[in-house]
């Protein structure tokens, strides 16, 4: 894990209430994998220290004092190397603080952290990515190391309405994509679920990411498709999970979850990549 403050490249919104951020640290993205996020302080500098050289993490406000934690969303080649972006929602003040970044200023970070996908070896061709609302935000990154290893891709993208989903034409052309929306302005009407057994049967490995119901209704329905076909290996479903962070470090505890047993689990550490039935 490094600390340090990364110089924003580009943030602008890309569609709805969704922004993507770039930003220059070719430290921040060292050994970072597809899943694995980083904290994100979203506060000001101190007075005075806005054209100053040396910065360090005192430098900045204390307030909001904790960190947001945010997925690598893709990386790219920049002016000065490698780049990676936050792709995120604007849900709350650090969030909001984000939107207003202007290119050149500087956040302060750290990371890579936590557990993120484990990507198929030979034998897993075929890579089923489900993202429900921002959910979306790891797996874009996933699916271009998977067109790039000579994966077959199919990312279901779902979305309340047209306005949350993600812009089709920035999936790698050579992944399938499919379109869910609760209000069916756009693709199919419904959840990413009422899709989902149709890909199912065709991947050899799920990865999903999305909020906590998605998940539950994930559980529920390979819980009844596997009742139905009795002696079916069951295929891994590696699933994204959130909780609300305070270090990201596995020191504050505050992102602990009790798995399915009812023994507890630090998501920053310990996930936040999880097997979805050790959890639901
Ligand atoms: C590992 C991980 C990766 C994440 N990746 C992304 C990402 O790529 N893009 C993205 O937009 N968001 C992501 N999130 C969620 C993001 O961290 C929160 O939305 C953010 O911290 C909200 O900060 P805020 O100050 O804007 O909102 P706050 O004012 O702190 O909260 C606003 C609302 O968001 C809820 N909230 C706050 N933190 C979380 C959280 N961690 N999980 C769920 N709800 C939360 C609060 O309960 C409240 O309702 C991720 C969270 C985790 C744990
Ligand atoms: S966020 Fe502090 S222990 Fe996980």
């Amino acid at each position: 894990m490094k600390t340090g403050f990364a110089r924003v490249t580009e943030n602008t919104r890309l569609y709805g209430d969704t922004y993507i951020m770039w930003l220059d640290s070719p430290e921040l993205i060292q050994g970072a994998t597809p899943g694995q996020f980083l904290m994100l302080r979203c506060a000001d500098l101190l007075p005075g220290l806005d054209g100053a050289a040396e910065l360090t993490g005192a430098s900045i406000a204390d307030d909001p004092l904790l960190g947001r934690a945010m997925s690598y969303h893709r990386i790219r080649e920049g002016e000065n190397g490698r780049e990676f972006s936050i792709l995120y929602d604007v849900v709350g003040r650090g969030t909001a603080w984000l939107a207003r970044r202007d290119p050149g200023d500087r956040v302060y970070a750290w990371g890579p952290l936590g557990r993120g996908y484990s990507l198929p070896g030979q034998s897993g061709q075929n890579m089923l990515l489900v993202g429900g609302g921002i959910g979306i935000a790891p797996l874009l990154w996933l699916a271009d190391e998977g067109v790039a290893r000579g994966k077959s891709v199919v990312l279901i993208d779902g979305a309340r309405d047209a306005k949350g989903v993600f812009p089709a034409e920035l999936v790698p052309a050579e992944a399938e994509v499919v379109v869910t929306t609760q209000d069916g302005s756009v693709g199919r009407q419904g959840l990413v679920t009422d899709v989902f057994l149709d890909y199912y049967g065709w991947a050899d490995q799920v990865f999903a990411c999305g909020p906590n119901p998605m998940f539950a209704a994930l559980s529920e329905v390979l819980t009844r498709h596997e009742g139905s076909q009795r002696a079916r290996r069951r295929k891994p479903v590696q699933a994204l999970l959130e909780s609300a962070m305070g270090c990201g470090t596995g020191i504050c505890y505050g992102c602990a979850i009790f798995d399915r047993r009812g023994n507890p689990r630090l998501v920053c550490k310990e996930g936040p990549r999880f097997e979805l039935r050790e959890i639901w």
